[in-house]
């Protein structure tokens, strides 16, 4: 989301800010009491940024995993270095899972190296190779995932629940700021100093990969950044839509 600007002192963002972090914090201990090995799921957003900082700074065992996909933005290779940086030797673990070569190579061999901007398919089958194989590689053996995704984002998305099994993957999956507003994830992160990707102060709230994110205009959807050239309501890579 767009980096938001927050009065600095606004004592009832504070207090809900507050209170909501707590209620994020027991979630987090509760997770990994009853379903460890769990891990987060960090596309490096601000949302993530905002978890991360509470697992990291709250020595949570929680793996932090992200997806490589090959093709982020030289912003968010800058924001995962800079956050590896700000946490120590904390941060050093942030794990990368990278596509498989033996998938990636054939697939631009055949399709050409853009191959996303031809159809829904090639772009589908792209966010497979890129993202839903290596998530499956990261979920694998563990118990409980847990994401950044809030309710504000999508109407898909305000049918999600903070807790529900994900039939999809196997394992429970965590949405613990689905009730945060973009307001108070942006008080945290102005108030406790953390990193955040560059671009949110350059118009663009959803941050994927480079040739499949824009920015955004005014009033526009936060999402209609993501595969807009694409004829479609829904704006999802495959990572969530099914599990709405
Ligand atoms: S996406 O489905 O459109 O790509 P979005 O960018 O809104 O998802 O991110 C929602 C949540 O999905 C993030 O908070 C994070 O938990 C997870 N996620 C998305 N992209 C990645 C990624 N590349 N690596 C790890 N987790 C990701
Ligand atoms: Fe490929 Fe674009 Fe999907 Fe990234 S978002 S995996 S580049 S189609």
């Amino acid at each position: 989301m767009m980096a938001i600007q927050i009065a600095p002192n606004d004592p009832a963002l504070h207090a809900s800010v507050d209170a909501k972090t707590e209620e994020v914090r027991k979630l987090l201990r509760r997770i990994v009491e009853n379903y460890a090995p769990a891990a987060l799921a960090s596309s490096f957003s601000a949302e993530d940024m905002l978890l991360t900082d509470i697992v990291l700074t709250e020595n949570i065992p929680v793996e932090i995993f992200s997806l490589d996909t090959g093709r982020l933005p030289q912003e968010t290779y800058d924001l995962i270095a800079r956050t590896r940086a700000h946490y120590g030797a904390e941060g050093q673990k942030i794990r990368l899972y990278f596509p498989r070569h033996e998938l990636l190579e054939p697939y631009t061999l055949k399709h050409g190296i853009n191959a996303f901007y031809e159809s829904a398919e090639l772009r589908k089958s792209c966010c497979f190779i890129r993202k839903i194989e290596p998530l499956r590689r990261a979920l694998s053996g563990k118990k409980a995932w847990i994401t950044g995704l809030r309710a504000e984002q999508s109407t898909e998305r305000q049918l999600l629940r903070i807790e529900a099994y994900d039939e999809d993957n196997g394992l429970w999956k965590f949405n613990p700021l689905l009730d945060w507003t973009g307001k108070e994830i942006w008080g945290y992160i102005k108030d406790k100093n953390i990193p955040y990707n560059a671009l949110h102060d350059r118009f663009y709230p959803s941050i994927g990969c480079a040739p499949c994110t824009r920015s955004v205009t005014v009033g526009e959807d936060p999402r209609s950044g993501r595969w807009w050239w694409e004829r479609t309501e829904s704006r999802e890579c495959g990572l969530h839509v099914k599990n709405a």
